[in-house]
């Protein structure tokens, strides 16, 4: 009854403005755009309200449903293949035959299908729900339009379950644009910026429907009734908008919008009306995340909303708003500090994705430590909190007040300014010169380019490209997050620069490193790679990339970059010329001096300090030993394969002990089942350092059976008060030797909580604390029987 209503209204209202459509399409026709004397460019239907067919798309023309039948045209509300390029004006769209749709372009050399449709089908009708609808030969639907939509919902249309509408980039580009609202299969109705994980984290508005079940969809009725209801029709509806009766017979319909908000319209009964808005959400224009881009913030005015780079940044695109901000300096990684300076904005917010962070700070310490750290671009303070961060920053919005200062690293232009007594330079100079300004240039418009490619999709660009690598690649589902700057190998690169994995350097726990060059062979690298088991692991290998990705620190060994190629993992990391530190402590002639070994001892602690303090989230090494700690070519350590170890979940703690067999470095707690902390760094590092100490290996058979297990003997030392013996009677400092075995004795405390934290064990090796003695050694007996 509505409907015939709806439909009589309809066409009394339109149909002086609209010729009478058809209601059946049979195979055979075709559209074309202009013979319009001898074709048509659309199928209307039968009120002439609606259209399928040509519109107008940039310079061309796409395939699409609009509303044809009022003055305030052309409002597209689905388009066909919204990602292709439009058409050129020679195209033509078919019903073949064979009960396809096809549109061809002779000038393209295209020849593209609608509807992908599963069957061939006999005809098609455009009805005036606005639903594009495709028959077979028993009458029944095999394809419609109205579910695959794209941005807009219509009367009696459904968003069911897990479907999504994406934005479109404007309102006279129809490709898929940066937002998105997806219904979601735990009965929440949200919105996310496009290629942004469906979590908490991302999605910038939702609507609840609680109790609703596994099934819900968003309806919208031709009153204007906007309402969520379980699809099984089992529980009662949660009303987002009320309908009005008395309004029935407007046009309707729900979009999101190219600026990220969810807008339902309604055009007035009267032809001369304009549509307007009767609903829309989230009120704050700032609230869709990323709505500026990268590196700038949302600023909201009276009527919208407007962006700002952040200071030392300026616009990619100065004619695009939002085509976020790029440095107006060249950073180079990691110059001293005094070229750069700390810039304040007040009061933004940014994602929440940090580096690290550091507590019980001031403004001028968060400054400092950022300035001092070249993996730190910028650092939020708020409140003695202050969170190092590195770019691109995401998601910035101004508070109207606040307590947040957002700190920009910015350089200080110390190039001298040609004015001042240049001497005069040789043609050689000259030539030099001239020759470095076009590298320059030719550099400047390749990172043109790039960004140009990047602009699009700023806010998502690296996970994007990844995907569609991916695709290509045909790999299994993986994404790597913007977050990881790693230069990326093929397997065939790595096979090239290792010589077909010819020079085995040594063998992990998670497979077997070799070594390798690049750049002309100049730079030594090693390359690990990584074994079936851990392959297969590709979750975490991904974690851990980001988490690797992100460290940086002296005694860490870097990790360059990584191999991500059919079943192939691998990672490549800087080459440490000097080894392994159990090479030179077990080896007689290597073996360093007393000095020497301090400063190994505190190197090793730095980087588990980092591991453990600075990085978010906190990495357990969960593998300290003097095999995985590797000596540069200036006899620094650096600990090697962090982070790795924390793929190993505590639940498979058995698992951990047997691939390891490293015995004599792992905390009692593994083989309790209890959870294990970063203690458990610190009971290896304990071991570590006695070895470090006495020079020789933590169980060693070839001495005196009272000898063999090192951290006994050592206690037994300790409280005979003969330290001597520990370091063969050699001439050392007394008080040194004794608060270091203090700090280990400390370290290897079987009960966790009484271990030292990495930052008290530094600053007691540093000597910078007093050292109590540890509490003489109460072992549980069962303990030591098992493993
Ligand atoms: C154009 O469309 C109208 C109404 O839909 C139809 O009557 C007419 O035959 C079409 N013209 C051609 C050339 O197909
Ligand atoms: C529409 O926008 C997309 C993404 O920004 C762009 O690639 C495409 O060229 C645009 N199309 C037209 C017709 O302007
Ligand atoms: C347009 O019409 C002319 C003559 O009727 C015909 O030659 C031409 O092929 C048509 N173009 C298209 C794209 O169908
Ligand atoms: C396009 O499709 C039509 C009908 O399916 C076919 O006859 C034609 O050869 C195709 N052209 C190209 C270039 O693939
Ligand atoms: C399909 O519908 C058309 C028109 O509504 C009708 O003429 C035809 O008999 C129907 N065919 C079947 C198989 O139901
Ligand atoms: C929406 O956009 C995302 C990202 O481009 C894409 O993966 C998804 O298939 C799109 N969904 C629809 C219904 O177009
Ligand atoms: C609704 O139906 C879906 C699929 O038909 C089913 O998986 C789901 O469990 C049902 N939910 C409720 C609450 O009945
Ligand atoms: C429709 O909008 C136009 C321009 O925005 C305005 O001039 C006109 O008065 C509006 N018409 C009605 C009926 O509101
Ligand atoms: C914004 O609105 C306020 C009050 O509504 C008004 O005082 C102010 O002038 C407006 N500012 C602009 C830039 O329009
Ligand atoms: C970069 O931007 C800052 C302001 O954000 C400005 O003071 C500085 O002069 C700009 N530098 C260059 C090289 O444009
Ligand atoms: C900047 O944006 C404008 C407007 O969208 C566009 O026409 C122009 O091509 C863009 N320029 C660059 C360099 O991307
Ligand atoms: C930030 O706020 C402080 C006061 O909290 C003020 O002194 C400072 O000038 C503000 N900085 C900027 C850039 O607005």
């Amino acid at each position: 009854m509505a409907t015939i209503f709806l439909f009589l209204l309809l066409s009394t209202i339109f149909t002086a403005e609209a010729q009478s459509g058809q209601s059946s399409i049979e195979p055979g026709s075709f559209l074309t755009v202009t013979n319009t004397t001898t074709t048509n460019s659309s199928w209307l239907s039968p009120s002439g309200l609606y259209a399928f067919g040509f519109h107008k798309q940039g310079n061309g023309y796409a395939i699409g449903i609009f509303v044809e039948g009022i003055p305030q045209k052309i409002v597209v509300f689905w388009t066909a293949n919204r990602d292709d390029p439009p058409v050129p004006a020679d195209a033509r769209l078919t019903f073949t035959s064979d009960g396809q749709l096809v549109l061809q372009s002779a000038q393209q050399g295209t020849n593209t299908s609608i509807t992908n449709s599963p069957g061939a089908a006999t005809s098609a009708s455009m009805l005036d729900s606005g639903n594009f609808v495709l028959y077979n030969s028993d009458n029944s639907t095999i394809w419609q339009s109205f579910d695959h939509p794209t941005d807009t919902l219509l009367p009696s249309q459904h968003l069911s379950v897990q479907k999504v509408l994406n934005s479109s980039v404007s309102d006279s580009n129809h490709s898929t644009g940066r937002f998105l609202l997806l219904m979601q299969l735990d009965g929440y109705l949200a919105m996310y910026p496009v290629g942004t994980p469906y979590t908490i984290d991302y999605g910038y508005w939702n609507y609840e429907t609680p109790g609703q079940g596994n099934n819900v969809r968003l309806n919208l009725d031709d009153n204007g009734h906007l309402y969520l209801e379980n699809g099984n029709g089992t529980a009662g509806t949660v009303d987002i908008h009320l309908g009005d009766n008395s309004k029935k017979g407007l046009l309707y319909l729900l979009r999101i919008d190219a600026d990220g908000i969810l807008r339902l319209y309604s055009h007035s009964m009267d032809q001369n009306g304009n549509w307007s808005i009767i609903w829309s959400q989230p009120d704050d224009k700032c609230a869709p995340k990323c709505i500026c881009g990268l590196n700038a913030y949302c600023v909201k005015t009276n009527q919208s909303f407007g962006c700002n780079c952040l200071p030392g940044f300026a616009l990619i695109n100065k004619s695009e708003m939002n085509s976020g901000c790029e440095r107006n300096f060249t950073a180079e990684s990691c110059k001293p500090s005094m070229t750069y300076t700390m810039e304040a904005v007040n009061n933004t917010i940014w994602e929440d994705k940090n580096i690290s962070v550091l507590s019980s700070s001031t403004q001028e310490a968060c400054k400092a430590a950022c300035l001092q750290d070249c993996n730190c671009d910028a650092a939020q303070f708020k409140q003695g909190e202050c969170k190092k961060q590195s770019l691109p920053l995401r998601f910035g919005r101004l508070l109207e007040s606040g307590p947040n200062v957002e700190f920009i690293k910015v350089s200080i232009s110390t190039t001298p300014t040609t004015a001042r007594n240049v001497p005069k330079k040789s043609k050689k100079e000259v030539l030099i010169i001239s020759v470095s300004l076009v590298a320059l240039a030719i550099v400047l418009v390749i990172s043109g380019v790039v960004m140009y490619r990047y602009r699009v999709w700023a806010c998502i660009k690296e996970s994007f490209q990844f995907i569609q690598k991916k695709k290509e690649s045909n790999h299994g589902n993986i994404v790597l997050s913007e977050e990881v700057s790693l230069r990326s190998f093929t397997y065939a690169e790595l096979e090239k620069v290792t010589d077909n994995f010819k020079e085995e350097l040594g063998r992990g726990a998670f497979g077997i490193v070799y070594k390798g060059a690049i750049g002309d062979g100049k730079k030594l690298i090693a390359v690990k790679r990584l074994d079936k088991l851990l392959a297969e692991r590709e979750r975490e290998f991904q974690t851990e990339m980001k988490v690797i990705g992100r460290t940086h620190h002296k005694n860490l060994v870097q990790l360059l970059g990584y191999c991500h190629d059919g079943p192939n993992r691998l990672l490549v990391y800087e080459y440490m010329s000097n080894g392994s530190l159990a090479d030179i402590l077990f080896t007689p002639e290597k073996q360093p001096c007393w000095d020497e070994q301090m400063e190994i001892a505190r190197n090793i602690a730095k980087g588990i300090l980092y591991l453990h303090e600075e990085c978010v989230p906190q990495i357990i090494h969960c593998d300290i030993k003097p095999q995985n700690i590797l000596m540069d070519e200036n006899m620094c350590a650096k600990i090697s394969d962090f982070g790795l170890s924390k793929l190993l979940k505590p639940d498979e703690s058995k698992t951990f002990t047997d691939i390891r067999g490293t015995r004599g470095y792992v905390a009692p707690e593994w083989h309790r089942k209890m959870s294990v902390t970063v203690k458990v760094d610190v009971y290896s590092f304990g071991i570590v350092l006695l070895e470090i100490i006495c020079r020789r290996k933590s169980v060693d058979s070839d001495v005196a059976e009272e000898e063999a297990i090192l951290e006994e003997w050592a206690y037994h030392c300790f409280e005979c008060g003969e330290l001597g013996k520990l370091v063969n009677e050699e001439e050392v400092d007394k008080k040194q030797l004794e608060r270091i075995t203090k700090v280990a004795l400390w370290c290897i405390q079987y009960e966790p909580s009484l271990r030292p934290s990495m930052k008290k064990v530094l600053q007691m090796l540093e000597g910078t604390v007093d050292i109590p003695d540890p509490p003489s050694r109460s072992i549980p007996s069962s303990v030591w029987g098992k493993d």
